[in-house]
């Protein structure tokens, strides 16, 4: 059985340790708070670092900050909220001059000024890059430069609950892998810095430690989960295992051909072709599939990706991980064969739902990166706007919570937090017989992969919903067979899924009560945006029943929607 370790204290607690993670802390230590960060991952693994193809600003020549906001309100389908779109496209440009002062070594142009490729949806080259490596380096440069500052570290820490009493938060309950134990840490104010949930899906981009921890904790402390069902396929991922092809290869001149040899994104996006949005495209691809255009082969239904053409030296120096992980886990080489590829989910869209500095619904609790929804991907993120995202938003919710936790009072934490979690996990343990949290993990990843995918509809997503809330069910009688205490992935996989199986659930209440298609949320049976009745966003918050749904309004300052064509 898990001990119980003594409680400590600090006056912000930042969970997670990317870039948002990072940047928030780095934030609220500069502002002079006593800052602990507590992560499941050491900081270097966390999964920014799988981030390839470039973060967006607008420092070229040509290039505007009017016209990345415009673009980026476009992208979203208009679901962005206008006023944080231009707050962040105007703070872009320092950001990545501060990062690269941080120590980040971005690609160079000729002239030795940064780099730029053009991304999807962009008008503009406007994503700067570190060869195909780009979220890496901006991790290295970041973590050396909170290497300089006081703050501590809990390395292999599972978050289980936030503990929200009085109208504030007062701290949090987690488990300590390495230890194993738990812990409760007292804190005036809570970051929460998870990342996604992309492994509330099968195929996927994201790696294993993508499990909505912070979203979900959130959630049932009372939080809002703003617009969840739009959750973003990315177009290109290897076949075999669904690894990121990045965005970078078409920015730097890759095309995407049927099996008919058509290059059909000229049928989809006549102007831009393979640089339109990421929603066009995977739709796009799936229809060249779903319509008999695609190839077939033992790890299912694709089309090519064809960078021959550009060459061996600029295929090696661009996209050198591309190359990497096309010869180790495809078994073919880019420079000299077209890579096989199908779309695979990649980012949430949804998350907390927060203000411009991070803040909740709930005092002391803030949010940013991809675990939160400030808005500014509305129902469509850019690629390249992420990376952004995340030090953008870090930074101010470093800030605000810092700000927050000089005046809070101090917090209080009761037995009766720690007992509850210890409650749960010993009930677990205790169980003779019962769900194996693997199982129903498979399947809900099952479920998600088949009913809620690119393209949706009522009669799925009903099936969809009746399986997740089978499985949620299921899960109350889950079973940790592993009696040991020292990193227990029987416990840790059960923590995961129970978070996987709400935030399911959220997906698919929001997308059935969605009866319309807007970025990439597509639904077959409502093809058309209707923003009479849908220009709003999807607020869930956590009931004993299931979520339950009401709105909020879009916010709007210079941009009228539009139809959006590429
Ligand atoms: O395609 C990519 O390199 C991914 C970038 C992003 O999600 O922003």
């Amino acid at each position: 059985m898990l001990v119980r370790f003594p409680m400590l204290r600090h006056e912000v607690v930042v969970v997670g340790a990317g870039l948002a993670g990072q940047r928030a802390a780095l934030a609220a230590v500069q502002a002079g708070r006593d800052v602990a960060i507590v992560t499941k991952l050491h900081p270097l693994r966390s999964h920014s670092g799988a981030a390839q193809g470039g973060i967006n600003a607008a420092i070229g020549p040509n290039d505007s900050i009017d016209a990345h906001i415009y673009d980026t309100v476009k992208g979203s389908d208009y679901l962005g909220d206008q006023d944080a779109i231009e707050y962040f496209c105007r703070e872009a440009g320092p950001t990545v001059i501060e990062m690269e002062h941080f120590g980040t070594i971005f690609s160079r142009a000729e002239d030795g000024t940064l780099a730029q490729r053009p991304f999807g949806g962009a008008g503009f080259p406007r994503t700067v890059y570190a060869a195909d490596r780009t979220g890496l380096a901006l991790l290295q440069g970041l973590w050396e430069r909170l290497g300089s500052e006081q703050f501590t570290l809990y390395e292999e820490w599972e978050l289980a609950r936030i503990i929200v009493r009085d109208g504030r938060v007062q701290g949090i309950v987690a488990a300590d892998r390495r230890k194993g134990g738990l812990q409760e840490v007292a804190a005036k104010a809570v970051v929460i810095a998870t990342g996604g949930a992309g492994r509330i899906y099968g195929r996927t981009t994201n790696a294993h430690s993508c499990t909505g921890d912070g979203m979900a904790a959130a959630y049932r402390a009372g939080a809002f989960l703003k617009d969840m069902e739009f959750v973003q396929f990315h177009p290109t991922a290897l076949l075999e295992g669904g690894i990121l092809v990045t965005e970078g290869a078409r920015g730097e001149g890759g095309i995407l051909m049927n099996a008919k040899g058509e290059r059909f994104m000229s049928k989809y996006a006549p102007k831009v072709l393979e640089l339109a949005s990421r929603d066009v495209v995977a739709r796009a691809i799936m229809t060249e599939i779903l319509e008999g255009r695609g190839f077939t082969g033992p790890y299912g239904p694709y089309v090519h990706l064809e960078l021959m053409h550009l060459g061996r030296e600029k295929i090696e120096s661009r996209l050198q991980e591309i190359c990497d992980l096309c010869r180790s886990f495809a078994g073919m080489d880019p420079v000299t064969a077209p890579i096989p590829i199908s779309p695979a989910q990649h980012y949430m869209m949804g998350g907390v739902g927060t203000n411009i500095p991070g803040e909740t619904n709930i005092p002391g609790l803030y949010s940013a990166g991809e675990a939160a929804c400030v808005s500014i991907h509305g129902a469509n993120r850019l690629g390249g706007n992420s990376l952004m995202e995340t030090l953008v938003f870090g930074k101010s919710a470093g800030a605000a919570a810092a700000e927050y936790a000089a005046k809070a009072p101090t917090p209080s934490l009761t037995q009766g937090d720690l007992d509850a979690v210890t409650g749960t996990f010993r009930d677990w343990f205790l169980r003779k017989d019962g769900e194996d949290p693997s199982a129903l993990r498979t399947e809900l990843q099952q479920t998600m992969d088949r009913y809620v995918n690119i393209f949706r509809n009522e009669a799925d997503l009903a099936e969809g919903l009746r399986r997740v809330r089978a499985l949620k069910e299921r899960f109350s009688r889950v079973r940790v067979v592993d009696q040991s205490t020292v990193f227990n992935l029987n416990l840790s996989d059960a923590v995961e899924t129970e978070h996987l199986i709400d935030l399911a659930e959220v997906i698919l209440v929001g997308a059935y009560a969605r009866t319309e298609s807007r970025g990439a949320h597509y639904r077959t049976d409502y093809p058309k945006r209707d923003d009479a009745k849908w220009m709003k966003h999807t607020l869930a918050q956590a009931t004993p029943t299931g979520p339950v749904l009401s709105y909020s309004p879009v916010a709007f300052t210079r941009w009228e929607p539009k139809e959006r064509v590429y």
